[in-house]
């Protein structure tokens, strides 16, 4: 599972160059985890220091909280239709700029918030760039609690394996900013997981995957080589 105290300093210099994408006026979607952290806390220093006028529309509670602690205006998803840009981190990002979300059980709003941005950018370290999504990490699934032994049954029928994801310093499962759970799935590599993620999506009793295919315009990526920020760019 995911680690956020790793590669902090490139998660920061990548989180403090995306804040450079922000413009006044801009209503922007505010991603979850260790390197979104950074991106909010330069967006804090740019309000102060340049008077930049910003409207967040956080993804989850920990980035609500942070956003009102650095003095960021936040708006409620709910209230939005369209949004200027939104700006996340991910767990994994495939050659095509795709990803698998979903570390900190918030992908399903971060879902949300990418589709609904004329602009998705993901952020990450170089150590979140993999040649196959499902390389290093699980793919996260919320479902509905009721839905377990379900959609836990179908995964294996599929050749997967499913963990519901356990609380730390919080007895039993973890339940999601939404009230549901979150299963962790592998499959063997060489999977067809574009096809597994529509299956997915068609179970009752799945609210959403970890899996996001073809939203990603931009990645930006902190390089240890020179501490460099590279940028990728979807190929249309
Ligand atoms: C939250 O559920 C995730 O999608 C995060 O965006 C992802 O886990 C990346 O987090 P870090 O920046 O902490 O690695």
């Amino acid at each position: 599972m995911k680690n956020s105290d790793t590669n902090k300093e490139l998660k920061k210099l990548v989180g403090t160059a995306a804040a450079g994408l922000i413009e006044s006026g801009m209503t922007c979607g505010i991603g979850t985890g260790s390197t979104v952290a950074f991106l909010i806390e330069e967006l804090g220093q740019r309000i102060r220091d340049e008077g930049l006028e910003i409207t967040g529309v956080p993804t989850s509670f920990q980035s609500k909280i942070l956003c009102r602690k650095y003095g960021i205006k936040v708006k409620d998803l709910q209230d939005c239709t369209e949004l200027d840009l939104a700006i996340d981190g991910a767990d994994e990002v495939d050659p095509e700029l795709n990803a698998i979300k979903g570390g900190g059980a918030a992908h399903t709003l971060e879902k949300i918030v990418a589709a609904m941005a004329k602009k998705f950018v993901i952020i990450v370290d170089e150590s979140k760039l993999v040649p196959e999504l499902g390389t290093t990490f699980p793919i996260p699934v919320e479902i509905i609690p009721s839905a377990l032994s379900f959609v836990t049954a179908t995964v294996k029928e599929w050749g997967g394996e499913s963990q519901l994801r356990m609380g730390l310093r919080k007895d039993g499962p973890v339940v999601s900013d939404n009230g549901q759970f979150i299963i962790d799935l592998k499959f063997k590599p060489g999977t067809d997981l574009r096809k597994i993620d529509a299956q997915l999506r068609q179970l009752p009793g799945v609210v959403e995957t970890g899996l996001f295919y073809d939203l990603a315009k931009q990645v930006l990526v902190g390089s240890a080589k020179d501490m460099s920020v590279k940028t990728l760019e979807r190929k249309q």
